[in-house]
């Protein structure tokens, strides 16, 4: 078993390049599957979601070659099965995404619930509904999903909520559809125009992404031999920018878009932080306790729940009390009774969480109940006085590129321990 340990408190300073978007990436592997040969993907990130990724279109039939660690030239020409292997597809979240490239591409698959991070009842309902308006039959039996259709034909798609995955998913098995097909109350995230930037270069015909109505023109062919490269990563960005907030620290993030960045930005600035923008790099500094401040999530451009623990350790640490509502996952405040081990004063009720500010946060064991909850544990360990230990390492290892090195190259004291 590995762990982190992290000893503060530190004050953290410097330069972090940011890696290329995971849940961009994660859609853009399956969406190769559209195409009957050969593209290269550059900017992915090293993470662990990636290499499953990458193992489970190898099991389809694709040949992958890794150019180095952050791209990959992936064949695509021959799919030899629809039976996408369960061990892998239920490791995480957007193994999904098969389902809508492979309808399109093989009209059937068959694939595992997928897995991830356990942030409350995480229902595909949304897809399923896309898929059948599209005339795909799909039954689910025994945690598996069985997806057939003759020919996929466009459909007007409303989405009864807003959905990331559902908006791609639902692009990804209209792109090669007989006719048009309109995703009503889209998702606007920047991964989704980046799906389709990416399907646009090799020959989609896709409209309005980042607008909530999205329109896909059937096309007959996707073409490949081209190279993309993957958005870079609106929250990795933004994790490093709450924690120079919360370390009163002074950081210069390289490759960012900063218009992704906006609802952080102005929250920071709420509780009392310093942002520069410069389009394609932001500083973010802090020099004195973070103010209060009420924090609501919601889709984009709204306040990202996958920053939502982040901002929970500046508030931890705030002079006066705040509130933090959830209103996209049931259980996204795990990460709080951890904080408390620190010495934080946090109440959780429901969707809905109370801090009361504490000066200063204490090294204490503590366990990463998901990705992002890791990732404030991270921020917390460097704010704390004394040593954190931090344990259940594969949460942060699917979505974060070597984070001990980033965080040890900004002065963070940080070391990856087996025991
Ligand atoms: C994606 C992100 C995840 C992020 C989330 C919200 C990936 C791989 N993961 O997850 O990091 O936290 O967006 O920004 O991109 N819902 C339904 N029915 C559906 C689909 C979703 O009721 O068919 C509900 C969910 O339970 C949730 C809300 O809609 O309450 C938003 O979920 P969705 O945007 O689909 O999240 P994911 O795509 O799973």
């Amino acid at each position: 078993m590995e762990k982190l340990v992290v000893t503060g408190p530190t004050s953290l300073k410097g330069e972090v390049t940011i890696s290329g978007a995971k849940n961009a990436a994660v859609a853009i592997l399956p969406a190769t599957l559209l195409i009957d040969g050969i593209c290269t993907i550059e900017n992915l990130p090293n993470i662990s979601d990636i290499k499953i990724s990458c193992q489970i279109l190898e099991a389809l039939g694709a040949k992958i070659k890794w150019n180095n660690k952050n791209s990959i030239t992936i064949d695509t020409t021959n799919i030899t099965t629809t039976k996408a292997p369960l061990d892998l597809t239920s490791k995480f979240r957007a193994s999904y995404y098969i389902i809508g490239a492979m309808l399109s591409r093989m009209g059937e698959i068959e694939v595992g619930m997928p897995g991830g991070c356990k942030l409350g009842a995480r229902p595909i309902d949304q897809h399923i509904k896309g898929f059948e308006l599209q005339g795909a039959t799909v039954t689910v039996e025994k945690g598996t999903i069985y997806a057939k259709a003759k020919k996929l034909k466009g459909s007007p798609v409303y989405m009864d909520i807003v959905s990331v995955g559902a908006t791609i998913n639902v692009m990804l098995s209209a792109v090669l559809a007989e006719g048009t097909t309109i995703i009503d109350n889209a998702a606007k995230e920047p991964h989704v125009v980046d799906v389709a930037n990416f399907l646009n270069t090799m020959g989609a015909d896709i409209r309005g992404a980042g607008t909530d109505v999205i329109k896909i023109n059937g096309v007959k062919k996707l073409h490949g031999n081209a190279t993309y490269s993957v958005v870079p990563d609106q929250i990795e960005a933004g994790t490093f920018m709450l924690a120079a907030v919360a370390t009163r620290g002074d950081l210069l993030l390289k490759n960012c878009i900063t218009k992704h960045l906006e609802s952080i930005t102005a929250k920071i600035v709420e509780v009392g932080g310093n942002v520069e923008d410069y389009g394609d790099s932001i500083r973010v500094w802090c020099n004195k306790r973070p103010n209060k401040a009420n924090i609501k999530t919601l889709p984009y451009p709204g306040f990202p729940t996958d920053l939502q623990p982040q901002m929970g350790v500046v508030l931890s640490i705030a002079n006066g009390s705040s509130i933090i509502n959830e209103s996209i996952w049931e259980s996204r405040f795990q990460y709080t009774e951890e904080l408390n081990k620190m010495g934080a004063k946090i109440t959780a009720q429901g969707k809905t969480a109370f801090f009361e500010g504490v000066k200063k946060l204490y090294g204490a064991p503590v366990y990463s109940s998901d990705l992002r909850a890791g990732a404030a544990l991270v921020i917390a360990g460097t704010v704390a006085e004394g040593t954190t230990e931090i344990y259940n390492l594969e949460h942060i290892d699917r979505g974060y590129e070597n984070i001990e090195e980033k965080f040890r190259k900004i002065g963070a004291k940080i070391e990856r321990v087996k025991e």
